[in-house]
């Protein structure tokens, strides 16, 4: 399997009127075409900079990054981007909020095709019906779906997401990593979730990457098995002991990456 997202020895620090201040420290991951990667790291380690690296919206003092064979020197259209605040347009419909990433790459589709792809999506995610109302209109929840929608509408290679569930309650939080797998079966796409959420971490995740502290370089990496064969992953899969055991191995390396250590062995 070839890697979609390569990225090698990256370091990088921000210029600060009181000097450099180091973001990240020689940190390498990769991403198989296909495959989701959750990253999980203390606050403020460098996630959301590593998310600007990816798509191109800042480039790296050392190292590489590179998408699909190609190294990334600028900002690339076929990355998809979801963040915590859906940043939704008030002053257009929820179907042309969708449609917008198709106005600006694929110019030549018709007004029509347009709709039609939003609209597929927008049934994948249960918004049908609520394609003519405004984004105020909508629940939190509902407007993070909508938003997850405009981030594929136009097939990315790459479905970058920061925190996207963040700001939602725990359980619409739920419904949307249900959605979440039920637009990957639909649409096979390559992701990477920025997320401080563990059990999240490992519902979504093929692989689960953690970063250490500031300046962070890639701590720990750990291979999801999920207690289920094919099909949809079921929420209730975490209740078992074997995800019990991956979310025990996750703390300990979030709490050596805070620099603490974990508790022995009993
Ligand atoms: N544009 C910037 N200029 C200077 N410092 C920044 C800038 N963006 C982020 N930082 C700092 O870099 C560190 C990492 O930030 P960030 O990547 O947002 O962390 P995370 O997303 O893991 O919380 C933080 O200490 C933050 O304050
Ligand atoms: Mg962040």
């Amino acid at each position: 399997m070839t890697n979609l997202i390569d990225i090698k020895g990256v370091t990088h620090a921000y210029k600060t009127p009181n000097g450099p201040l180091p973001v990240l420290d020689n940190l390498t991951l990769s991403v198989p075409e296909g495959e989701f990667a959750a990253v999980v790291g203390p606050s403020g380690c460098g996630k959301s900079t590593l998310t600007r690296l990816v798509t191109g919206l800042m480039k790296p003092d050392q190292g590489e990054v590179w998408l699909h064979g190609q190294r990334v020197t600028s900002p690339r259209r076929t990355v998809g981007m979801a963040f915590q605040n859906p940043v939704l347009l008030e002053w257009r419909t929820i179907l042309d909020n969708v449609i917008l990433p198709l106005e600006i790459v694929a110019g030549s589709m018709s007004r029509r095709a347009r709709e039609d792809r939003a609209m597929e999506l927008l049934q994948l995610v249960g918004l049908d019906g609520f394609e003519h109302k405004r984004p105020s209109e909508l629940s939190g929840g509902m407007r993070q779906r909508a938003s997850l929608c405009r981030a594929i509408v136009h097939k990315p290679e790459v479905l970058i997401m920061d925190e996207p569930f963040g700001a939602l309650d725990a359980f619409t939080r739920e419904d949307l990593w249900q959605t979440m797998h039920q637009l990957r079966a639909q649409e096979p796409f390559t992701a990477v979730l920025i997320t401080h959420d563990l059990r999240e971490s490992v519902y979504l995740g093929d692989q689960v990457i953690v970063l250490s502290g500031r300046p962070a370089t890639t701590q720990f990496v750990m291979d999801v098995d999920y207690p289920q064969a094919g099909g949809l992953r079921e929420i209730d899969g975490l209740y078992t002991s074997q995800c019990a055991e991956m979310l025990a191995t996750l703390r300990d390396q979030i709490k050596i990456a805070q620099g603490r250590q974990p508790e022995a062995a009993h």
